[in-house]
């Protein structure tokens, strides 16, 4: 194949990226957007302090604006992300009644998922809920204000908004198996699972370091997946792209059959929010990297 999201779909996966919506209109960036990926992920443009910046007031213009540019060159879309305890908005923050804040939380996922219904592939419903290095939950409003069952709630009230959409939790540092935070969201989803607590997929983001994924990386992956859960690579990028960590990486995806794409946090080194560490597939100017061959050449099977 000659483009990634070609390679990808050879087995039946998906190449996508990170988009900002204000470089859509930047047409070395769309350019190879179009070209290169089959999945979109907007970068910012469906958190909740840019889809419910004050309480009831929803806002999905620079959402939609991505939404239409993936639907009109045939790309999918990841629905990027709906409880956060970033880039939310002070009004949610300072919440302090539970009745209140699971009302709140209940009506942002509902009309945010209603407004996208039917054009969205997966969700991450709930993003970075546990706390690095430790199997537990992070403290969040969330989390401090409505307890442990936040998350269930969360994936309980989209599934019944879409049913169609499948339903994530996404995370960075759970890449490496013995990680704490890696069997803390382990026995969540195996909790999940038993239950019969909606959950879908697991998106593995792969912030990696300039070594590329961690030792067990697959391992992860494999055990994830025997969950009975899909899993993705959600947010990639690489300090220094080296070829050879890009190869690893769409290796252990390609080699568990439920790694079902992989999405990178950005098209150009310049569009990275890593400043100076050059971690994405194209350079400043638009050009493939190395990294690029390589990660085109690994998704082509060899
Ligand atoms: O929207 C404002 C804009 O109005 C203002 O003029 C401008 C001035 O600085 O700031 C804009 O907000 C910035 C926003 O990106 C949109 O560009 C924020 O300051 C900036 O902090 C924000 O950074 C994003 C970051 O998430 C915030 O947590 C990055 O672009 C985005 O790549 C990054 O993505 C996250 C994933 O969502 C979750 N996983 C980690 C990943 C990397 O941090």
């Amino acid at each position: 194949a000659t483009t990634l999201g070609a390679a990808a779909a050879g087995s039946g996966r998906y190449f996508g990226t990170a988009v900002a919506s204000g470089r859509l209109g930047d047409s070395t960036y769309s350019t190879i957007l179009d070209r290169e990926f089959t999945m979109v992920t907007p970068e910012n443009e469906m958190k909740w302090d840019a889809v419910e910046p004050s309480r009831g007031s929803f806002n999905f213009a620079a959402g939609d604006s991505i939404v239409n540019h993936a639907s009109a060159h045939g790309q999918k879309m990841r629905g990027h992300t709906l409880v956060w305890h970033s880039q939310l908005p002070n009004w949610v923050g300072s919440i302090t009644d539970a009745t209140t804040l699971r009302s709140v939380m209940n009506n942002h996922i509902t009309q945010e998922m209603t407004h996208y219904k039917g054009k969205i592939y997966a969700w991450d419903v709930v993003n970075e809920a546990f706390a690095d290095g430790s199997t537990q939950h992070r403290s969040s409003v969330f989390q401090n204000v409505l307890g442990n069952g936040f998350i269930e709630e969360a994936f309980r009230t989209a599934r019944t908004v879409d049913p169609s959409a499948k339903l994530c939790y996404n995370d960075y540092n759970i890449e490496n198996w013995s990680d704490a935070k890696t069997q803390g969201v382990y026995s969540m989803v195996k909790d999940f699972r038993s239950r019969g607590v909606p959950i879908d997929c697991v998106g593995l983001q792969s912030h990696f370091g300039a070594g590329g994924p961690p030792a067990g990386f697959q391992t992860t992956l494999s055990n994830f997946a025997a969950l009975g859960v899909d899993v993705q690579i959600t947010e990639l990028d690489i300090a220094q792209a080296s070829a050879t960590a890009y190869a690893n990486t769409v290796k252990a995806c390609l080699n568990v059959a439920r790694c079902t794409g992989i999405t990178a946090w950005g098209i150009r080194d310049s569009d990275s929010w890593r400043t100076g560490e050059n971690p994405l597939l194209f350079d400043n100017s638009g050009n493939k990297k190395p990294a690029y061959s390589a990660a085109l050449t690994a998704m082509d099977g060899d």
